[in-house]
């Protein structure tokens, strides 16, 4: 059986893992996979996260299963952290293992209840979106959204094409920090997006795995929160890997906005979908969520903790544009400190892109996404020498 298999593509920011952990070189730079790293090159534990594992562990006294939609206080701290209060009625919930496993379930979710719908998805967006989408066997269609010229939103492009979406087609936003570009829309063009979807009779779909990265915590959950306010049906991913810094424990959420009449049947839905795929999402982090957003004291210090590392990729971003003026003698790479997140998409050749890795021992994805916070103040300027030097 097991002959027939052909070999699948490497997932290509992944494999730069590998890569980078063969390479001998002492001075190699990692601006690849989406992780966050403080000056040292290390990915911390967060304060908030480590106290309250010690409190789960003095005080938890089994580890029987959860619910198939995993804690209720757990998907409701998620539903108000993202939306805010009055959405109870509304939302039905699952715990997903991270942000992709609730990218998956929604798919799966699509697929169960309108599986002739179209899944439209930014050009460019995170690799694995239409991987999964293929994956599934769905039909997917593309808007634009990048301008490579300006290294901003291609806003003609994205509206001309937003116009051809079909009544119930399903409509991938990333509610904040774009990944891979790093550019984002403003408040404006999102209600202008929320118009044509609204026209269109299109169901948003918000993938959100960097809140708190961008400009804040509230800040990068507005477009979210506009959508969810004009729309009867939202899908929402979200994940905690990120601004929780617990990536290995898998910890994510799936919201469905739905009317409230028909919000047993869907939360059951999701449920279902659970069982089917994996039964019972990962609990340990999604625990320590839920204790840290329930204590006032861990919450605050949690959120002191990620304004933190939010300011620190802003400084950093601050610093690049600066170097790169310097090192290019032009302004062309000054769109990296309006850009927010973790990444930006810096325009330059897949040949430079290598030339960088070959050459300096400088690793990013070969559509030239950097992770911003693989930087620290004494890279920058390493990074922005070669990028001259390879004639970017
Ligand atoms: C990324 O885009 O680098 C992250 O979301 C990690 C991943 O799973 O690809």
């Amino acid at each position: 059986m097991l002959e027939a298999l052909n070999p699948q593509p490497q997932d290509k920011i992944l494999q730069l893992i590998a890569l980078y952990r063969d390479d001998p070189r002492p001075t190699k730079i990692d601006l690849g996979v989406g992780v966050y790293k403080d000056a040292t090159g290390l990915t911390p534990v967060m304060r908030a996260v480590k106290a309250a594992e010690k409190k789960l562990w003095e005080t938890e006294t089994t580890k029987t299963y959860t619910g198939l939609a995993g804690e209720p206080a757990f998907n409701a701290a998620m539903v108000t952290m993202i939306l805010g209060s009055g959405y109870a009625d509304r939302a039905a919930s699952v715990a997903t293992p991270g942000g992709t496993g609730a990218i998956r379930q929604a798919l799966e979710l699509i697929k169960l209840a309108s599986p002739g719908a179209t899944v439209w998805l930014s050009n460019p967006t995170w690799p694995n979106h239409p991987s999964i989408i293929k994956y599934l066997g769905m039909k997917m269609a593309e808007y634009r959204y990048f301008d490579a010229a300006t290294r901003g939103i291609d806003f003609n492009g994205l509206k001309t094409d937003l116009a051809q979406v079909a009544k119930g087609d399903v409509v991938l936003l990333h509610g904040c920090c774009h990944n891979p570009t790093g550019a984002n829309l403003d408040a404006a063009q999102w209600a202008e997006v929320a118009d044509i979807l609204t026209a269109k009779g299109a169901i948003p779909f918000i993938d959100l795995a960097y809140q708190g990265f961008g400009d804040g915590l509230e800040e990068d959950a507005a477009s979210t929160r506009l959508i969810a306010a004009r729309f009867p049906e939202v899908l929402i991913a979200a994940s905690c890997s990120k601004n929780f810094g617990i990536y290995r424990e898998r910890t994510g959420v799936l919201i469905a906005l739905t009317d409230p009449a028909r919000r047993a049947v869907v939360q059951g839905n999701l449920a279902y979908l659970n069982r089917q795929n994996f039964s019972f999402p990962p609990d340990h982090g999604a625990r320590l969520v839920t204790m840290i957003l329930e204590d006032e004291a861990l919450k605050a210090d949690w959120k002191a903790e990620l304004e933190d590392v939010r300011l620190n990729m802003l400084s950093l971003r601050t610093q690049l544009a600066e170097e790169l003026r310097r090192a290019t003698n032009s302004d062309r790479y000054d769109f990296v400190a309006h850009h927010r997140g973790m990444f930006s998409r810096i325009g330059i050749t897949e040949a430079q892109v290598n030339q960088l890795r070959e050459q300096h021992g400088i690793y990013m994805v070969g559509d030239s996404r950097i992770n911003i916070a693989g930087l620290n103040a004494g890279t920058v300027p390493i990074l922005a020498a070669a990028i001259a030097a390879v004639g970017g």
